[in-house]
């Protein structure tokens, strides 16, 4: 793989780059061609159909491949284990395609609310699956839920949306090797650059490439990246047979937001840090959640698991639970200026958001309570802004809530 070696804040820029063969460019461009003249049927030039083959998306998918480790060579596969889907839960669809009618798996219990309608709404009825909800900080309820459900696939986010939990992937990757469970993780909230599941020996990564990796929300997209060639030639399979790719607009875009990835989660790192512990000593908020606080009960694991040149960093989210219920949580969301209240998050603009109301609505009520997705929960993605100005924006809001 081309670049390997290199840090990753330049791989970010050239990962499995190469200037376009026929014109020299150096950056790769929209290909929007849906098709590929043969000379005689069968020979070509490698590009076939736009679905199966398309260069644009290569590039992004060769380089997200890149960043998040994968071992595999042009020989072992031609993105060299990425792939790149029309959204995050389009890869996470494809990606439980790995499984057969009737398999079970275990996903982590707090899990984007998407994830968990996709489980628990879908697939148990078109495809049998056994999902079963698992607590994975505690790995003595990873192990039993191991011996109960005998998993094919152990599904992680971590951290964790909304509430930051984590999970340590080294064990969640030893306790799927051995039962024989493809492991996944979600990596969308730590990004690359800080948290690469393929070393800690994660089977497949996946990524709403919507959030940091597009980094400018202005594409819809998803990843999922294997060191593993087995796996590499199911999921290239699958891209192909059920064909929810990654358009060439959004594979430009994506590949143009990642190249400022190391850039982007510096700053984010850094002002949520800051932001996150001036938020602590608020007396309009009761509790915050963070990795990187010396109050969040995995911090220890955080600073282990989540680094940035081999320096801990935590990301740019933040969760914070304000004194009182929905209505100061309204007060406060309807006040806020510089943050944008909207769904979604990882963008350069700092965004801000209800979960119970908006991103896990579709969580049943009785899981947000279990895991404490309260009213008084309210989720920040803190964006590249002037931390100044971002905290003077919370300021002026919680003086209001
Ligand atoms: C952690 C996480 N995973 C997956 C998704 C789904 O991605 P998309 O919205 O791109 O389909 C999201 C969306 O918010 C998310 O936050």
């Amino acid at each position: 793989m081309a670049h390997g070696k290199l840090h990753l804040d330049s791989r970010v820029i050239h990962g499995g780059q190469h200037p376009e063969p026929g014109t020299g460019a150096v950056m790769p461009p929209i290909f929007t061609s849906s098709t590929f003249i043969q000379e005689s049927p069968g020979v070509h030039k490698g590009f076939e159909y736009s679905r199966s083959h398309n260069a644009t998306r290569f590039a992004a998918e060769r380089l997200i491949a890149n960043i998040e480790g994968s071992a595999l060579s042009d020989a072992d596969d031609r993105t060299n284990g990425g792939f790149c889907f029309a959204s995050g839960l389009a890869a996470i669809g494809t990606a439980l395609e790995l499984l057969d009618a009737g398999d079970s798996i275990l996903c982590m219990d707090d899990v984007y609310g998407g994830t968990n309608r996709l489980l628990s709404r879908v697939r148990r009825r078109s495809q049998g699956l056994k999902v079963s909800f698992v607590d994975m900080t505690d790995l003595g309820k990873l192990e039993e839920a191991i011996r109960r459900e005998k998993p094919k696939m152990i599904w992680v986010e971590t951290p964790t949306n909304p509430t930051l939990k984590l999970v340590d992937l080294a064990a969640v990757a030893k306790a799927g090797k051995a039962c024989g469970a493809v492991t996944v993780c979600d990596n969308t909230f730590a990004t690359p650059m800080l948290q690469r599941p393929i070393e800690h020996g994660i089977d497949l990564v996946m990524h709403s490439t919507t959030k940091y990796l597009g980094g400018h929300s202005d594409t819809v997209g998803g990843a999922l990246v294997t060191s593993d060639r087995a796996l590499a030639e199911k999921l290239r399979f699958m891209q192909n047979a059920i064909g929810s790719v990654m358009g060439p607009f959004d594979a430009y875009l994506t590949l143009r937001g990642t190249k400022t990835l190391a850039v982007r989660m510096r700053r984010h790192c850094e002002s949520a840090m800051r932001i996150a512990a001036w938020l602590e000593r608020h007396p309009k908020v009761a509790r915050v959640a963070y990795p990187g606080l010396a109050s969040h009960p995995q911090h220890a694991l955080a600073a282990r698991q989540m680094r940035l040149e081999g320096a801990p960093a935590f990301g740019g989210m933040i969760t914070m639970f304000l004194k009182g219920g929905i209505d100061e949580s309204r007060r406060f969301l309807e006040h806020v200026r510089i943050f944008a209240l909207a769904e979604s998050l990882g963008g350069v603009e700092s965004l801000i958001e209800h979960p119970a109301i908006m991103t896990h609505a579709s969580v049943p009520a009785d899981q947000r309570a279990t895991l404490g997705i309260s009213d008084s929960l309210v989720r920040l993605s803190v964006g590249i802004e002037h931390p100044d100005d971002l905290q003077a924006d919370l300021e002026q809001a919680l003086a209001k809530a």
